[in-house]
């Protein structure tokens, strides 16, 4: 039996222990002590969950340029995320059960990590026939991908997810908020897609949302915090906590929804320390510097995040900023919960998805020790604490920083 020795969040709290690991990965005892036939003792660093990052883009197959499985999941890996939620506005679109299957074997032997795949049906009738997709999500608003549904159909499938009991995340944006500016700027894409069409695409889903079981993607500000449906979960990116309108980013910086103002970065980060932030996802939507490097108005929209997620959280809570056991809870745990897979916790019996960081030891970000394809981060320069090593089911994904295995990701079932 392999065992891994630190200080472990268990049970809400850190205690020096050593996890036994069995044959197949999963965490098989928890003990003070334990002898093994492999013994690898992390000393005072801290073992946590492996992160559960519910929103990315890894933009294979189709977009391959800006992203591909080996890169995004490689990058994920280095950030401590063991499994991801993969967003399904791929090239083509996971509309249909056959799209859905050609993305199965997409990933098949591809992913550094754990993954869920979700689809996007565009009518009742699509959802039913998804049988395999774990879960579903929605566009209420255009963004990269033709997914954007109507009222309509948006019922219709808000009806099957209830039928279904499958999760269905929304991307909440009501169009008919948008506003006609010429856009130069952040803040202009910011007036352009306003706060109000969150909240007005979120009132709409609270009359609307029958018995679904509903998550609710980027949540940018705490009017549309307010907003959210009562039972309905949600999320908030690290580039709203992060970045504002007044960031030097330009184009680079635009994102759907967009960056809002310092002021709203501020409220967002005081709702996240007094819990009503459910999860932190990446919205990992990378887009070469080429495709960046053009007048903001004619910009994609879409950041890469995945890597940086954890360690820009990790340094402020080593800074005192936030609790461990919120930083555990919305990167790890509740996104399990959230997704209903038996991962984001270190118990008996789960799989032993595992990230080893020491908080004294911060660095800035580069983009080049990140390793996305597009080969850039709008988190330059800022501090943050990544994880040495990054265990997935109890063999090292990451070690000593550097990525160690590839290609040993599984398919996730949902409850
Ligand atoms: O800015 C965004 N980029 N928002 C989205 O909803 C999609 C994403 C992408 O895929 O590029
Ligand atoms: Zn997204």
């Amino acid at each position: 039996m392999r065992v891994i020795r630190g200080r472990v969040f268990f049970r809400g709290r850190l205690e020096a222990l050593s996890l036994g690991i069995s044959e197949d990965g999963k965490i098989a005892a928890v003990k003070k002590a334990l002898r093994g036939d492999e013994e690898v003792d992390h000393g005072d660093a801290l073992i946590l969950p492996g992160c559960v990052d519910l929103h990315v883009h890894m933009r294979d197959p189709g977009l391959t340029q800006k992203e591909d499985l080996p890169s995004g999941t490689r990058s994920a890996a280095i950030g401590g995320v063991t499994t991801i939620a993969e967003m399904p506005n791929t090239v083509p679109p996971v509309t249909s059960q056959t799209l859905y299957e050609r993305k199965v074997e997409t990933f098949r032997g591809r992913s550094a990590i754990d993954y869920v795949l979700y689809a996007a049906p565009k009518s009742e009738d699509a959802i039913t026939r998804l049988r395999e997709a774990a879960a579903f999500k929605a566009y209420m608003a255009e963004s990269t991908g033709a997914l954007q549904i109507g009222p309509k159909e948006l019922q219709g499938i808000l009806r099957g997810a209830a039928v279904t009991g499958k999760l269905i995340v929304v991307h909440a944006e009501d169009p008919r908020q948008f506003t006609k500016v010429k856009v130069n700027g952040l803040e202009d894409h910011s007036t352009a897609r306003p706060k109000a069409a969150e909240s007005s695409a979120l009132r709409w889903l609270a009359s609307n949302r029958g018995k679904a079981k509903v998550h609710i993607a980027h949540v940018t500000c705490v009017e549309a915090l307010d907003a959210v449906p009562s039972g309905a979960t949600c999320e908030v990116t690290p580039h709203h906590l992060f970045l504002d309108t007044s960031s030097t980013l330009g184009a680079r910086g635009k994102v759907n929804p967009p960056l809002r103002s310092p002021a709203d970065r501020e409220a967002l980060w005081d709702a996240f320390r007094s819990g009503r932030i459910d999860a932190i996802a990446s919205d990992h939507a990378p887009h070469t510097l080429d495709e960046k490097s053009v007048p903001v108005d004619e910009a994609p929209a879409g950041l890469p995040g995945v890597a940086t997620s954890f360690p820009l959280l990790m340094r402020r809570t080593r800074a005192g900023e936030i609790g461990l056991e919120s930083l555990v809870g919305a990167t790890a745990s509740r996104p399990a919960e959230i997704l209903g897979i038996p991962k984001g916790v270190i118990e008996l019996g789960r799989d032993a998805d595992l990230i080893v960081v020491d908080p004294r030891a911060a660095q800035r970000v580069r983009a080049k020790r990140l390793r996305y394809k597009c080969g850039w981060t709008p988190f330059e320069d800022m501090e943050a604490c990544f994880p040495h090593t990054v265990y997935l089911r109890g063999d090292p994904v990451i070690d000593d920083g550097e990525p160690a295995a590839e290609g040993q990701g599984r398919l996730l079932a949902t409850r």
